[in-house]
């Protein structure tokens, strides 16, 4: 196979934060409202000084020069984001800043909520495939700005870009490219129709359930897919199931719906479990009838959650409270590592499920369990809706393309527990402050000079915005 994957991965986020429960505290909720009702222990925050581009080109020129990667060697670049800036200019030109003489790099931005980074990973993935690939590199950006109005969504804003560095015989690869399902429809859960506002038009309760359906369809595809692929025996231990993947990557808005979505995928392994018994038990009744007994279920879920119309299972508490009982410690074992860096950063939308790889890499990989054979299931849920889940493997590079990208090479260049450790925390009051500034860019038009975070305030190497002069041109420079 071609092994194409992940190469290389470098992660921004702004260094100024704030923490969950002093915003408990300074909108006046009760103690525990955000830090354990939505499982958040701090968030990213920027104004505007900062926006996609700027985030983009911190992220890209960051990965070029840490990876020492030759501008001419990429031919492809394909940025994923929602928070735009432009309704025409896309953030991938921006981009082409960085690369010199070379223009002859392919790809655009991809635009549908949070899964535009995914959407654009695939087409890196199959220009590499296709006969169309000339043997350079594939660059996917995912980068956004989540800004929610004052209200119950408020504490689930954040900011990240991460770029990945995309080719063949990958550390980290799609060993198989059969290894995914998608799920697309049409629901209305979060979006953003109006130009004047940055803020999305967001039914909460619709978005969690709509995000539970696209898990549980896309979940269902892909282990009937790997069943096919796998099983062709029908080996009652060779069924996928959530405890064949040795890690998992969810999207991730908030963690306590990613440690739900867990349970969710336990509630779909015990109903294909519950399908296959009876399956089986009918063949058998026809072979030998009649079978005294009925078809019971095992386990710990009760029969009716195992028959029961999947809707009417989304507002159940006592199933909510079960499967969390069931997933709990696979949960700790299987995503623990994904989820330490969105905990602390908050929802960067695009960026989510490249965070949560790179915070797989930082948390396991650094440990030395990322060895090759494990594996990693990856679901991206974008809201309107489209999602898909696919596998990843970890493996060791042959070294056939040349230039050879190891995992220990992403854990040092990446110390990403390190550089969240040296943020500055800042007072609660300056998340209302950061997003009034980027409300007043919004309104203001041109010409417009940025005010926050101040310079003094951002990592070395960050870009930030200059200013837009009057004819609505961007400029960027970096601190
Ligand atoms: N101590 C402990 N827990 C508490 C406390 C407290 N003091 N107060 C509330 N809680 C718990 C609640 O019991 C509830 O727990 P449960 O989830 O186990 O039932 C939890 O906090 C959440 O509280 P709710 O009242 O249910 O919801 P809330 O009003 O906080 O809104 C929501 C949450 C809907 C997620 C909101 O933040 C939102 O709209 N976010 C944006 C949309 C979103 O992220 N959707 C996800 C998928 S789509 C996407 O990625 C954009």
């Amino acid at each position: 196979g071609l092994n194409i994957g992940i190469l290389a991965i470098e992660v921004y986020t702004p260094r100024t934060y704030i923490t969950q429960s002093s915003l408990e505290e300074h909108t006046s909720q009760p103690c525990g409202r955000y830090t354990l009702g939505l499982g958040q222990d701090a968030m990213a925050i920027t104004g505007d000084a900062e926006d996609v581009n700027s985030m983009a080109l911190t992220a890209v020129h960051s990965l070029l020069e840490k990876y020492n990667i030759d501008t001419k060697s990429v031919g492809r670049l394909e940025v994923g984001t929602e928070t735009l800036v432009d309704k025409s200019k896309s953030t991938k030109t921006v981009l082409m800043d960085l690369f010199g003489y070379n223009t002859d790099v392919e790809g655009a931005t991809v635009i549908n909520a949070c899964y535009g980074g995914t959407a654009a990973l695939l087409n890196a993935f199959t220009w590499c495939e296709s006969s169309a690939y000339d043997g350079r590199y594939a660059i996917v950006v995912a980068v956004d700005i989540a800004a929610y109005a004052r209200g119950p969504a408020r504490p689930t804003c954040g900011a990240g870009a991460v770029a990945v560095l995309v080719g063949r015989d990958a550390p980290l690869a799609f060993v198989d490219p059969r290894e995914r399902a998608t799920h697309a429809c049409n629901v209305y859960d979060f979006f953003k129709p109006d130009h004047s506002v940055e803020y999305p038009v967001v039914d909460g309760g619709l978005s969690q359930v709509c995000y539970y359906r696209a898990l549980e369809d896309c979940y269902d595809k892909f282990c009937d897919k790997m069943d096919r692929l796998e099983n062709g025996d029908g080996e009652d231990d060779k069924w996928f199931r959530a405890e064949s993947a040795d890690y998992f990557v969810f999207h991730a808005p908030y963690n306590k719906l990613v440690q739900k979505s867990f349970g969710r995928v336990h509630l779909v392994d015990a109903r294909r479990e519950y399908g296959r018994r009876l399956k089986r038990d009918e063949e058998e009744k026809k072979l030998d009838p009649p079978l005294p007994q009925d078809v019971k279920p095992q386990g710990a879920l009760a029969e009716e959650y195992l028959t029961m119309p999947i809707e009417d299972t989304y507002n159940d508490k006592a199933l909510e409270a079960a499967l969390k009982n069931i997933s709990k410690e696979s949960y700790a074992q299987r995503l623990t590592d994904s989820n330490a860096a969105s905990k602390l950063v908050g929802n960067t939308y695009t960026a989510s499920v490249f965070l949560g790889i790179a915070s797989l890499i930082d948390g396991a990989g650094k440990r030395g369990d990322l060895t090759p054979g494990k594996t990693v299931v990856v679901f991206s849920y974008g809201s309107g809706a489209l999602a898909t889940v696919y596998r990843l493997h970890v493996r060791e590079p042959s070294g056939s393309e040349g230039r050879v990208f190891t995992l220990d090479e992403m854990v040092n260049n990446l110390s990403l527990g390190e550089r969240l450790a040296s943020r500055e925390k800042v007072h609660p009051s300056e998340l209302d402050l950061a997003l009034e500034t980027r409300a007043r860019m919004h309104r203001s038009g041109a010409p417009y000079s940025p005010v926050y975070p101040t310079l003094g305030r951002m990592f070395p190497g960050t870009y930030f915005l200059n200013g837009i002069d009057s004819k609505w041109v961007r400029s960027y420079s970096r601190v």
